[in-house]
């Protein structure tokens, strides 16, 4: 973690003498100059300037706590109990393993990287040191398992007004909830049942994925994005990112808890890449036409029979070629 805190300093890009660093890491110009050697064997590109100091010269975008807590409403910053790891298997699991039984707060956690990033349908979610966001939220609903696919919808609503928010034009919602821009999947959302603490009462984490910076990857089936990538010329800054999605997720988790699923309908609709469309079942077995959501949150589609309701997790669709 020093390493971090070493490039934290030398973030702005200005030349830092070794005794600043060292007088601000609380070590020698010795260990300095071995926290140097590590963080340029770890990728980051430091320049050693002789009898001055060092200078970063890769742009970097570390994740902090304090920026993330600092961008946040007073009134918000109040509501989470926020982690940031710099590794981690997977946010989803680690929320699962250190809930506190019971308390106010929701827990918030994210990581600069994952080991085992789990994505829906037993998928891996490549999370690469650095690059992206990955953040978990531990939340407790009332209403039982039933509510589970409409609170993974409202993520979705959540995530897009996020990115709204921050800047970006575009974004478009698949059905069941995955954040789309220019054809290409940008962000997912992955809503696992923790358990139930008593009837109707039931524990839940809900992990976002978002590529923020990641430019390359190997592996990946379908068709992908980042923010860097759709916009380049944008500085994105993965805390401000992360602020916004903490703001996205509290507001609206509140307003299903209050009201359901149905306030969230047009909101999302207006978002929905399917509408009109012609779909397939990946199956193939089946087609008809996107007609968006009906108010729970299931999708509909006009067939030659007429309007079939679907389920999330039952089927998957795609538009048909
Ligand atoms: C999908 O397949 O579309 C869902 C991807 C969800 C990935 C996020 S990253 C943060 C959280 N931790 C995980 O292991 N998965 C989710």
């Amino acid at each position: 973690m020093k390493t971090n805190v070493l490039i934290g300093l030398l973030a702005d890009g200005q030349v830092h003498s070794g005794e600043s660093l060292a007088s601000c890491l609380g070590i020698s110009r010795t260990a300095v100059w071995k926290q140097i050697k590590r963080a340029s064997e770890r990728g980051f590109s430091i320049e050693t300037i002789r009898g001055k100091g060092y200078r970063l010269i890769t742009p970097v975008d570390l994740l902090s706590a304090d920026t993330i807590l600092a961008s946040l409403d007073a009134s918000r910053r109040q509501q989470v109990e926020l982690r940031v790891l710099d590794e981690v298997d997977s946010t989803n699991a680690e929320i699962i393993r250190h809930r506190p039984a019971t308390g106010a707060r929701v827990p918030v956690c994210l990581a600069d990287s994952q080991t085992a990033g789990r994505g829906r349908r037993g998928r891996e979610w490549l999370s690469p040191k650095g690059k992206n966001l990955y953040i978990s939220f531990g939340l407790t609903c009332r209403g039982g398992f039933a509510l589970l696919d409409g609170l993974s919808l409202v993520f979705g609503v959540a995530v897009a007004e996020a990115l709204e928010r921050a800047g970006l034009g575009g974004v478009r919602l698949k059905w069941p909830n995955d954040i789309v821009v220019e054809g290409s999947k940008l962000a997912g959302i992955l809503v696992e049942l923790q358990g139930e603490l008593q009837e109707g009462v039931v524990q839940v984490v809900a992990g976002i994925g978002l590529n923020v910076h990641m430019t390359e990857a190997t592996g990946v089936d379908q068709a992908w994005t980042s923010l860097t990538k759709t916009k380049p010329d944008v500085d994105w800054q993965r805390n401000r990112l992360a602020a916004e999605l903490i703001e996205s997720v509290l507001a609206v988790t509140e307003r299903f808890a209050a009201d359901g699923f149905a306030p969230f309908r047009s909101r999302w609709q207006d978002r929905d890449l399917f509408l009109d469309q012609s779909l397939v079942t990946t199956a193939g077995d089946w087609s008809g036409v996107g007609r968006g959501i009906d108010s729970a949150g299931n999708y509909l589609i006009e067939t030659g029979d007429g309007i079939r309701t679907v389920r999330a997790g039952e089927i998957s669709l795609r538009v048909s070629p």
